[in-house]
């Protein structure tokens, strides 16, 4: 029996409470293994579909979406970031994108936080302690890390996540400065002071937060150039994308001290990452972990359907990329 409900084929598996608003609106199909699905696999899964729902972890390049079949209307992608989807390949093929924006901002924002208190309280070097069994007791120089409060923190991308960073750091007692491609509205600045030029965010930026977008237009902004330009025993943060960071130069200058300390929530090529940052305890590292709250993601998807359904009503939703 064939269904008159829309056919979405969602290339991902979903927590239950992320899956029930695609169960419930259309005939929904989900990737049923437990692993990312290769491009031929995403091809042969849209067939039939009007929908496509992928994550950033799939690759949308131009020689797959010319494969995508013609039943196909909407690429809806279950992230902020589309770094992973050759935009022009999709308009050429008259396909609508949705994304994510606004309701993963707080929750990217809090682990911006834990990544810079972790790497300045030496979290990682702090658990080993406790869990290898070889904690002595409380000592007054023991693992002493550097205080987040007076702190000047630098965020590069000043959008709806770096503003949200911007709010719990003040929270923080930090000073905010942050680079962007245009300067914001004083009313949307909220006090922070704005770098025009990158380098000038380095020289200022006791903790730097990496809040921009990746993609070919980001690659390594965060090179050696910009690193030894830092004050010394700075800590920099990624919540953005991992090919943002010329990996080589950051684990040089982690290894010697040059920066005295990194929080990573994303890495380029993940999930393979730079070999150094599984080992050096100056890194303080999670798993791409940004938007991965119960609510967050039960709000991404209901973001995606109310999206889709304005779309399939002739409109144009607020998440609408192009
Ligand atoms: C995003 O939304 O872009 C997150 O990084 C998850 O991919």
């Amino acid at each position: 029996m064939t269904s008159s409900r829309p056919r979405v084929f969602i290339a991902c598996v979903l927590p239950p409470a992320a899956a029930k608003p695609f169960r419930d609106r259309y005939d929904a199909v989900f990737n049923a293994t437990d692993r990312v699905l290769t491009a031929d696999e995403l091809v042969a899964g849209s067939i039939g579909a009007a929908i496509l729902v992928v994550t950033a972890t799939d690759r949308l390049d131009a020689a797959m979406i010319t494969q995508l079949p013609p039943s196909l209307r909407i690429v809806c992608t279950y992230s902020v970031g589309t770094d992973h989807i050759d935009l022009p390949a999709l308009a050429a093929r008259g396909l609508t994108l949705l994304s994510t924006p606004d309701v993963l901002s707080e929750s990217c924002a809090d682990i911006a936080l834990l990544l810079m208190l972790g790497a300045a309280r030496r979290a990682v070097e702090g658990l080993a302690l406790v869990r290898g069994g070889a904690w002595g007791g409380w000592m007054p120089g023991q693992l002493l890390g550097s205080d987040v409060h007076g702190r000047r923190l630098g965020i590069l991308g000043m959008g709806r996540i770096g503003r949200a960073v911007a709010r719990r750091a003040q929270g923080f007692g930090m000073r905010v400065h942050y680079h962007n491609r245009r300067r914001l509205d004083r009313a949307l600045e909220d006090g922070a002071q704005y770098q025009p030029v990158l380098q000038d965010l380095a020289i200022v930026s006791d903790i730097l937060c990496i809040a921009c977008p990746g993609g070919a237009a980001n690659r390594h902004l965060i090179d050696g150039t910009f690193l030894d330009q830092m004050p010394a025993g700075a800590i920099v943060t990624n919540i953005s994308r991992g090919d943002v960071i010329d990996d080589a130069a950051l684990v040089e200058r982690l290894q010697d001290g040059r920066i005295a300390a990194a929080g990573l929530d994303v890495f380029d090529g993940e999930p393979t990452i730079h070999p150094a940052y599984r080992t050096l305890s100056n890194v303080f590292a999670l798993p791409h972990s940004g938007s991965a709250t119960v609510e967050t993601r039960r709000e991404m998807s209901r973001l995606l359907c109310d999206g889709i359904d304005v779309v399939l009503a002739g409109g144009q939703p607020a998440n609408l990329v192009r």
